[in-house]
């Protein structure tokens, strides 16, 4: 089939990547300059994992071509939204991008087209864009929902092994030729309407969020009677209804998907009279896991003004360079307030968070050197140089009382005891022991 994809992000490249190599021909629409001219190169302009190849191998094929404007790409069968829905303040979700584009794609189509939305999208708003734009073209323009769950820096992998197919379709004669566009790819295929779609990847994300804030809880009652979040998620995890996944506790959520989509979803949930406390909750314990980090440390230093303290990790999560919400951001706003000098290292996120954050933080080359002189150390990310990292060495850089923040639990505890460091998790039992 031929395919437009429309979107600057990862969901978008992965998405035309992806049906390129399934054997489509695809036209992908980057209006960004820089990012096009990166693409034409044959270069991804960000780090996904195995996207490099899979581009490579979609062009190569002929099978992948770009264009910087939705009216300079060739006539398609169908044409996938992929653009970003940000939030607004208020929590509302930002439609604009997606308007702008169905708008555009109605007053240009010429051939009958299947319009694909991938974007995440409140429920009701597939049928709004029915009724205000696609009604009103020259040629038929039928509407799918199609939502995606591809997490960042796994979203190849995830590309090719979704846990299913959501078809939001109100006109059934379209799934078929939805479920040509995934011949190749094994997963379970669920047909349901529109809205019922647009809900289903709102209700996936705020449930994911609502485990991870779940187990925070957990964790900050876990430090108060003494017992240790790693074993109690371990054995909760175990029961199939519950699950192992999403029970890690730490600083929280971060990311352009979860504090999007949770907020989105509370502000969705009040315009229709429904107030979420659960949902409220969720986003409020995850903010809180911020200020518990920026808490905890003030509390073992004895306050935090003219404090030396290194940040280990500014992506929301290993395998990104994205800072998008990531807690590492807000903790070194936190302590820039309260008068600490911070140093911040991470293997891929500098260069994006120099943009957000305030001038007076050092970046260095290594791990190591941000812990020079350090009275505290973070680990925001779970990187994996950080678990490894030679903490004997790093005993040594630092100035008592040696604190590391293990902000993901990711760190092996007996090791830094030995070297002399003082240890905090989140919600681990040692923590009990050291106050
Ligand atoms: C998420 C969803 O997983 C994906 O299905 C959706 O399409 C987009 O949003 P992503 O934002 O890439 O993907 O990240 P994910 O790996 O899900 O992690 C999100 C955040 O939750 C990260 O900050 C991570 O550190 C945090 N997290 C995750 C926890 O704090 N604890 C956990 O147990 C799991």
């Amino acid at each position: 089939m031929r395919v437009t994809v429309v979107g600057a992000g990862y969901v978008g490249l992965v998405a035309a990547c992806g049906l390129a190599n399934s054997g489509h021909q695809v036209t992908r629409v980057e209006k960004d300059p820089a990012r096009l001219s990166c693409l034409r190169e044959g270069k991804v302009p960000f780090r996904e994992e195995g996207l490099d190849e899979l581009l490579h191998k979609a062009v190569g094929m002929g099978r992948l071509s770009f264009a910087a404007e939705l009216t300079g790409a060739p006539p398609a069968d169908i044409t996938m939204v992929a653009v970003g829905t940000p939030s607004l303040p208020s929590g509302k979700v930002d439609l604009s991008q997606v308007q702008e584009v169905v708008a555009g794609v109605a007053a240009m189509v010429t051939e009958p087209v299947l319009l694909v939305m991938k974007s995440t999208v409140p429920p009701g708003t597939g049928a709004k864009l029915q009724e205000r734009f696609l009604s009103k073209a020259r040629v038929p323009i039928r509407y799918v929902s199609n939502p995606e769950f591809l997490r960042e820096g796994r979203a190849v992998y995830d590309w090719y092994h979704p846990d299913r197919i959501v078809i939001g379709a109100d006109d059934p004669t379209v799934v078929e030729q939805v479920k040509a566009l995934y011949a190749d790819i094994e997963a379970p295929v669920i047909h349901m309407d529109v809205a019922s779609a647009e809900m289903t990847k709102y209700a996936a994300n705020a449930f994911l969020a609502t485990k991870i804030s779940f187990i925070n809880e957990i964790a900050h009652l876990c430090e108060l009677v003494g017992a240790d979040v790693l074993f109690v998620a371990n054995a909760v995890g175990l029961d199939p209804r519950i699950g192992p996944h999403f029970l890690q506790a730490g600083l929280g959520y971060g990311g352009s998907c979860f504090p999007k989509d949770t907020s989105g979803l509370d502000f969705i949930a009040s315009m229709n009279g429904h107030q979420f406390n659960l949902l409220k909750a969720v986003i409020e314990v995850n903010q809180r896991q911020r200020l518990e980090a920026a808490r905890k440390l003030a509390a073992a230093l004895g306050g935090l003004a003219d404090k030396e303290i290194a940040v280990l990790g500014l992506a929301f999560k290993p395998g990104t360079g994205d800072v998008r919400e990531a807690p590492a951001i807000d903790i070194i706003r936190l302590l820039l307030d309260e008068g600490a000098r911070v140093r911040a290292y991470d293997p891929a996120a500098m260069e994006y968070a120099r943009r957000v954050l305030p001038p007076d933080v050092t970046y260095t080359s290594t791990a190591l050197q941000a812990l020079d002189d350090a009275h505290a150390t973070v680990v925001a990310t779970e990187w994996p140089e950080f678990i490894t990292l030679d903490w004997e060495a790093a005993s040594h850089h630092m100035q008592p009382p040696r604190v590391v923040l293990d902000g993901r639990n990711c760190l092996p505890i007996e090791k830094l005891l030995a070297c002399g460091l003082v240890y905090v998790g989140i919600g681990r039992r040692v923590q009990v022991r050291e106050y």
